[in-house]
């Protein structure tokens, strides 16, 4: 079963996320393709050569980017034909706790309107990297007001475990020496960036929270 996932990034953290997930599903022996959604029709992947799609994209003032929303609308009757997965990509773990929660809710209606379209198996919140040349003026402004912090928030561990969980909800592709030799996949990688514990009740949970602490910066 051949997964494409595809993605819209503004700044890379989305790019290096799908990469990971991509990784990992093929040490699980799932062939993958990565596509980048540029925006532009001629550019857009042919979903008749995918059994299963994962579909991301970094939020940008609460709303999926561009590219990757209209994918969805306008793909929409191929896509909820297939399985699919949903990750956006934010800034929530650079903003103080009290604040989380106001920023997931921030990103609900729009996304809300996607999944509906397609129905997808999961949708994960992933958080990613923000720095000062990433915002405005005022954006730097209000960023320091509300006491966040830059840095890279980008999770290797929880990346591995949402991977897992659907690498496990795929069927099963035989490995080079046959499907008797197929291993489990390993438990996550300690990750480079800092070893997070995931959050409670794994890696399908909506929030993607991470109590990472962020690289210092800035
Ligand atoms: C102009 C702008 C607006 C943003 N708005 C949001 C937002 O509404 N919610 C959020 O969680 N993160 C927000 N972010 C943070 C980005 O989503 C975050 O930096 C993410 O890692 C970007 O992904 P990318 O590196 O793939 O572009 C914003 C970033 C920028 C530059």
């Amino acid at each position: 079963m051949t997964v494409l996932i595809c993605y819209a990034t503004e700044h890379g953290s989305t790019r290096e996320i799908a990469g990971r997930l991509a990784e990992r599903l093929r040490e699980a022996h799932h062939p993958v393709d990565v596509r980048s959604l540029s925006g532009q029709e001629e550019d857009r992947p042919d979903l008749t050569r995918y059994e299963a799609c994962v579909v991301g994209s970094a939020v940008h003032d609460g709303a999926w980017l561009t590219p990757a929303a209209a994918f969805v609308r306008d793909r929409h009757t191929d896509l909820a034909a297939r399985p699919v997965w949903m990750f956006s990509v934010g800034m929530t773990a650079a903003l103080p706790r009290l604040l989380r929660g106001l920023a997931d809710r921030g990103e609900q209606r729009p996304l809300v309107e996607l999944q509906q379209l397609v129905r997808p198996r999961d949708h994960h919140r992933f958080s990613g990297t923000i720095r000062p040349q990433h915002l405005s003026r005022t954006g730097r402004i209000l960023f320091r007001l509300l006491g966040c912090r830059y840095g890279s928030y980008v999770n290797g561990a929880e990346i591995a475990l949402w991977a897992d969980s659907i690498a496990a909800a795929l069927p099963r592709t035989p490995g080079p020496t046959g499907p008797s030799r197929v291993r489990p996949t390993r438990p996550p990688a300690p990750d480079p960036l800092g070893t997070v514990p995931p959050a409670p009740g794994g890696a399908t949970v909506e929030s993607g929270r991470s109590s990472q602490p962020p690289l210092p910066e800035g």
